[in-house]
């Protein structure tokens, strides 16, 4: 008799249980939250249904994307790459508040470096979303004089300086070879292999134990409370949405930004948000709590308890994602015809 009821009660238990990971499951869903795609052609899924215009995918293209994004000489300086700002290592960010870039200098409006990793999948670019596409985007830090300072003619004269970019931008490009397009455009193919698949997509492809209870209470709780609502679809932000909805910005002062011409901030992506500190346009707040009570402020109107920011902080940690394996390239060797840096 006690065994039957033992038996009957750890199932009743266990359904109970599946039962609430199905609800929240269903509830993720509701929320607008989604699973990163698989691969290339899963990416192109939501690019076309963003109405974001991408060129096609080959292996080769991101090979050479990726020696470029490594590539120092694509600044003036000689210096700085794009991995010195997103640096694969750290989260595809820096680790500092505001960007530092040519000639040592932070950046003027005091902006942090997004993270590189899974931001093909944002619906726009940059703080203001003032580009759409990663191969637009590439090409504002190489000419801006705050980080890369090379413009568009120097970046062609200096790739084409190197035979061995020569020849992979003709056998990819053909005739048009090596110019400022084309180097952005590779750059951007790279990029899109930077996704970092979770447990949290684990979880929403339908494996209820991929995150831990308490995390999957953490989830709740960020559904609950409304983060939901401006951090969805596959990058848990990414598009432009109001800041300040409902109070001012603990450190609104720090820089100059204000958003686009409406006032509206590209909202982050949560991916890998544990790796990403300082948080904000600005880089203003270390805490990963901190920063989560402050949207509680701004963009809520509510007070998010210590305990609560805990509980969410336990879930954004399970967005931590694997990291694609990335081989350290080899750059082709200077030639008297390459430009000297110029500092
Ligand atoms: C000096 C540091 C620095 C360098 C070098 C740099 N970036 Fe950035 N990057 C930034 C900052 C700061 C922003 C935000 C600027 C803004 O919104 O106006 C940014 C924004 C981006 C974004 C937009 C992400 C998002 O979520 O909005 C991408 C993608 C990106 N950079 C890729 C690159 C690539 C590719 C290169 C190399 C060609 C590069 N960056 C070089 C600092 C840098
Ligand atoms: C009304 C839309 C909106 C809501 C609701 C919202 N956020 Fe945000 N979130 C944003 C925007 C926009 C930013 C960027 C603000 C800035 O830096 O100027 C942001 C930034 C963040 C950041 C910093 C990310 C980074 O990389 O710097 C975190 C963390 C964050 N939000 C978590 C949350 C959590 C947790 C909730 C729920 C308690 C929430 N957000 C609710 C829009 C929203």
């Amino acid at each position: 008799m006690m065994k039957r009821f033992a038996l009957f009660s750890s199932i009743v238990f266990a359904s109970a249980l599946s039962l609430n990971a199905a609800d929240l499951l269903t509830e993720a869903k509701q929320a607008g939250l989604q699973p990163l795609p698989k691969d290339q052609n899963g990416v192109e899924v939501i690019l076309k249904k963003n109405g974001i215009a991408f060129s096609k995918f080959s292996k080769e293209k991101a090979e050479l994307g990726k020696k470029l994004y490594f590539e120092p000489r694509l600044s003036k300086s000689g210096l700085i790459s794009c991995n010195t700002c997103h640096n694969l290592g750290m989260g595809g960010a820096d680790g500092i508040a505001a960007a530092v870039g040519h000639r040592w200098k932070a950046n003027p409006h005091h902006l942090n470096s997004p993270t590189v990793y899974n931001s093909v999948l944002n619906s726009t670019q940059f703080w203001d979303g003032r580009a759409q596409t990663l191969a637009d985007q590439a090409k504002g830090p190489i000419e801006a004089k705050p980080e890369m300072a090379t413009p568009a003619k120097l970046a062609v004269e200096k790739i084409s300086s190197l035979p061995e970019y020569q020849a992979a931008f003709t056998k990819i490009y053909g005739k048009s070879g090596v110019t400022f397009d084309n180097i952005a455009d590779a750059i951007a193919t790279f990029e899109r292999t930077l996704l970092t698949p979770s447990r949290f997509d684990k979880f929403l492809a339908g494996d209820s134990k991929a995150l831990s209870k308490n995390e999957q209470a953490g989830l709740k709780m960020f559904i609950d409370k409304g983060c939901a609502a401006c951090h969805n679809g596959v990058n848990l932000g990414g598009s432009m949405q109001a800041f300040e909805v409902a109070g001012k910005y603990k450190f609104a002062k720090l820089g100059n930004f204000k958003g686009d011409s409406n006032g509206m901030v590209k909202t982050p992506t949560l991916r890998n948000i544990a790796e990403t500190a300082p948080y904000f346009h600005n880089g203003g707040i270390w805490s990963l709590t901190d920063a989560i009570k402050e949207m509680g402020s701004t963009q809520l109107g509510i007070s998010i308890n210590d305990e609560e920011a805990k509980s969410i902080e336990t879930f954004l940690k399970a967005l931590t994602g694997d990291k694609p394996t990335i081989t350290y390239p080899q750059l082709p060797i200077a030639t008297e015809k390459t430009p000297k840096p110029e500092l």
